[in-house]
């Protein structure tokens, strides 16, 4: 038995960033983790292998879209699909490997093995029982299939099966319009596979600006996705070669059916929170199977707190990050915060979506008095010499104070684009600051700049 400040449990991006920041504050941290390798559903089968496979099927459609007209002559390369997924392997164990090193660095204490939480102030690992003050419950989440569909992660598969399927399919019918469904759905097509994606809603993204979310669409129809919207699934069935998809239509009630030789089902996930035996602890969770918090993350259990994929929120890697460095510098005895008015999503297709603060239908639904500024990236000597000029920055501000309250950028960096907005909001800025800010020409964050001018007296290359 070993006593430690706090234990963390799951070394996912909200864990260890947590039993990080803790340890560089003076705490004596450890993390239990069961999987053999640190860094959570993010680095091992989530965030990390898709980019590093979004990486390699976007060169792919690069020599197939772009080569040629850049005098590359020489035709398409052949996929070596077996080396593909070494390459994404290598990627994860060296971003895995990675954090094992800082906590090494750090002094945190990897606990190998799976936790449970026999008493308060109690975490017992295989057969040994650790004490802690503080216990952080950073179990992230798990895919949540549809009833009456069962994932072999084979035939019928979640992200983890998508990942690693023994051979590039045919077919393949993605339920779920979401930031999985498309990220991956583009990985295959890219490949040539047939991909057709069953989305319950009547568009895609639910949630995202409906403006971007309509560009979104065509574009990727334009690069073979093939969607059928406003549909519900009602069953998926493995057969010999396959399994068939089948869906009502909302508006007709019309049954309809799909084959394919792979079922994605990227319906969304839910909090990962089995066998940590919160029920006997008494540890009050909400309706959807989150933990309940206090705004300093802790549970009704005094000593006991949660963060991440595991409470209510956004499930992204960043806000799990930015609420386990917060909860570090809470039970270290100083003050943490998360904004969580300026948290940016984003989907890494491409072109790249990326989104910060509000929308224009939630303002509107707010009824707030806003402006616009867009600038398609048709205007961006950059993006045009790159041939990724598809695209816009929306830039959304309060009409009377000219303060920015969103930004949704569809094209070429979007992902990496849109933290100059997200740092411009944190400071309270106004588009005219943004404006007003010298960018480097050519690039592509001229285009922010652009749209920020377009919320005043008008951009310049537009
Ligand atoms: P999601 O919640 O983003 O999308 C699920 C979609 O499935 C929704 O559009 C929903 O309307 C649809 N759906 C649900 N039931 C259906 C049915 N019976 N028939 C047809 N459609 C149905 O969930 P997703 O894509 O699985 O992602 C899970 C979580 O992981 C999300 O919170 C997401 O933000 C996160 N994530 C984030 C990434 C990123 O930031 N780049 C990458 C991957 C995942």
């Amino acid at each position: 038995m070993a006593s430690f400040d706090a234990i963390i449990i799951g070394a996912g991006p909200g864990g260890y960033v947590c039993a990080i920041r803790a340890a560089q504050l003076g705490l004596n941290v450890a993390v239990v983790e069961g999987r053999d390798t640190l860094g959570g559903t993010c680095l091992n089968v989530g965030c990390i292998p898709s980019k590093a496979l979004l990486h390699a099927t976007h060169s792919l459609h690069e020599v197939h879209e772009n080569f040629e007209k850049m005098g590359l002559m020489g035709g398409a390369p052949k996929v070596d699909w077996g080396r593909m997924q070494s390459y994404k392997s290598d990627v994860v164990a060296g971003n895995t490997k990675g954090i094992e090193f800082l906590f090494k660095k750090n002094k945190v204490t990897w606990l190998k093995g799976w936790a449970t939480i026999p008493a308060p102030g109690k975490v017992q690992v295989g057969t040994e029982v650790h004490e802690a003050k503080h216990i952080v419950i950073a179990t992230g989440s798990e895919p949540s299939s549809l009833p009456g569909v069962t994932v072999d992660e084979m035939t019928i598969v979640t992200s983890t099966g998508a990942l690693t399927l023994p051979q590039i399919p045919k077919s393949m019918v993605v339920i779920g319009a979401g930031v999985i469904g498309l990220e991956m759905g583009s990985v295959y097509a890219r490949l040539g596979t047939s991909v057709t994606v069953v989305e319950y809603l009547d568009a895609i993204t639910p949630g995202m600006d409906a403006e971007v979310a309509k560009a979104f669409e065509r574009i990727l129809k334009k690069q073979g996705l093939k969607f059928i919207l406003g549909a519900a699934v009602q069953k998926v069935e493995a057969g010999s070669s396959g399994a068939t998809v089948t869906y009502k239509s909302r508006k007709t009630d019309a049954e309809a059916s799909l084959d394919a030789e792979v079922v994605l089902v990227a319906t969304g996930r839910k909090p990962y929170t089995a066998g940590l035996g919160l029920e006997a602890l008494g540890v009050e969770m909400l309706p959807r199977g989150q933990v309940k918090t206090d705004a300093h993350y802790m549970t009704n259990v005094a000593g006991l707190y949660a963060i991440g994929d595991a409470i209510v929120g956004p499930m992204l890697a960043h806000k799990a990050e930015d609420e386990g460095m917060a909860l570090a510098e809470i039970m270290a005895g100083k003050s943490g915060h998360v904004n969580y008015g300026v948290i940016p999503g984003v989907v890494y297709t491409s072109p790249e979506v990326a989104s910060v603060g509000a929308t224009e239908e939630q303002l509107k639904e707010q009824g707030r008095a806003y402006k616009v500024g867009k600038f398609p990236f048709m205007g961006n000597a950059r993006a045009k010499a790159v041939f990724q000029a598809d695209g816009f920055v929306k830039l959304l501000a309060d009409a009377a104070t000219d303060r920015i309250l969103g930004a949704h950028i569809i094209g070429p960096a979007a992902g990496d684009l849109i933290h100059e907005v997200c740092v411009a909001m944190e400071f309270g800025a106004s588009a005219q600051d943004l404006a007003m800010t010298c960018h480097a020409h050519p690039t592509y964050s001229e285009a922010v700049r652009e749209a920020a001018l377009a919320c005043g007296d008008g951009a310049i290359h537009a």
